[in-house]
């Protein structure tokens, strides 16, 4: 496909509306045909602005001829609804995260997929493409710290809606992201996981905050994640691997640091966005280039498929203090 790929939008709340001001503004070969939100005075606002045709539902969206490919942007248990039918009609898919919220409805996608017999959903875990993790991967393949044996991660949030986020949004929501990490960094899945929760951050009020999910993965190596989601100072995210020779860690993200009189000091970024644009861009720039060829790469389903697996023993987990055993079904070869 030579012209701009015609993409649909579903949910034009704040991660979809950021996706489309990328495409229209950054990102090249892709325009915003069309989008459709079950809030259909929010979608005319977004569309109007930018001569997108607003439809009344996913289905009538996917089925549209000026679109080529889809984002679904929608609450995460809408995904399913939206994935499904555009699988049926052959369109390539961006799906936020989570590919969807059961393992039930992530299998069906998957096996919607193997049926076509091509991978058609990438899934918006945009780390991989963050530049820092992506040299942390390299690092680790070049064989510069030998075998790596533990991954020890931090996701720290400045704070979180007090009245939105739950309990178990710290692992769906949050630690989902480091477990997304330690399966690419490892190239191994998680076999099992444990949640520890110890002294309360007080700010928190009802949270349990912060947490520690412990995970081995099935080859031996060993993960831990700090989720924080109170902690004040900004949005700081941390990863490290030790390996047999060495250790690799994420360098800090800001670009500039000060010295004046006898310190050193550097921005830590506000939120996830500002520590994140250029991989959100990278990650939609990639399915845009790949959808034009008819096929996606990146996060698979099977990789939502593998952390919702994680995600659901971690809050298992959470609540029990027990050690969760993850248990997948057999990779199909299409993600190999
Ligand atoms: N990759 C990331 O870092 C990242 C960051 C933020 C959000 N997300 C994910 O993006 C998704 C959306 O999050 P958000 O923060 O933009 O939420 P949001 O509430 O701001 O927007 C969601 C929009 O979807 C619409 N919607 C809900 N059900 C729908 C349906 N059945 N059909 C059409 N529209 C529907 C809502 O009306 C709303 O406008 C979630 O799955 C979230 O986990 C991912």
């Amino acid at each position: 496909m030579t012209e701009d790929l015609g993409i649909g939008v579903i949910g034009t709340g704040m991660i979809g509306q950021d996706h489309i001001r990328r495409i229209a503004d950054v990102l090249s070969g892709a325009r915003v045909t069309a989008v459709a939100d079950i809030d259909r005075t929010r979608a005319e606002e977004v569309a109007a602005k930018r001569g997108a045709k607003v439809y009344d539902d996913a289905g009538a969206l996917i089925a549209a001829p000026e679109v080529d490919a889809v984002l679904v942007c929608s609450w995460g248990p809408a995904h399913i609804e939206a994935v499904l039918p555009g699988l049926e009609a052959g369109k390539p898919l961006f799906v936020e995260k989570p590919l969807a919220v059961s393992q039930d409805d992530c299998l069906k996608i998957i096996d919607a997929e193997l049926t076509l017999g091509k991978r058609l959903i990438q899934v918006g875990y945009m780390r991989r493409y963050d530049a820092a993790y992506a040299a942390l991967k390299k690092t680790i393949d070049s064989g510069a710290i030998g075998a790596p044996l533990m991954y020890h991660a931090a996701h720290r949030n400045a704070r979180v809606p007090a009245d939105l986020y739950t309990d178990d949004m710290a692992v769906a929501d949050t630690m989902v992201h480091d477990i997304d990490v330690a399966r690419f960094l490892l190239d191994d899945e998680v076999a099992r996981i444990r949640v520890i929760a110890g002294k309360k951050n007080s700010i928190g009020g009802r949270l349990r905050d912060p947490i520690l999910g412990v995970m081995e993965m099935a080859g031996g190596a060993v993960v831990t994640v700090e989720v924080s989601v109170n902690i004040q100072y900004g949005y700081d995210i941390r990863g490290e691997v030790s390996g047999e020779t060495g250790t690799a860690e994420l360098a800090e993200a800001n670009r500039v640091v000060l010295k004046s009189g006898d310190s050193f000091c550097g921005r830590v970024p506000a939120d996830w966005r500002e520590r994140f644009i250029e991989a959100y861009d990278k990650e939609l720039q990639d399915f845009i280039n790949t959808a034009k060829g008819g096929t996606v790469s990146g996060p698979s389903a099977w990789d939502g498929y593998a952390i919702q697996v994680v995600s659901d023993a971690g809050i298992k987990a959470a609540s029990s203090g027990e050690i969760v055993a993850c248990e997948m079904v057999k990779k199909p070869a299409l993600y190999t």
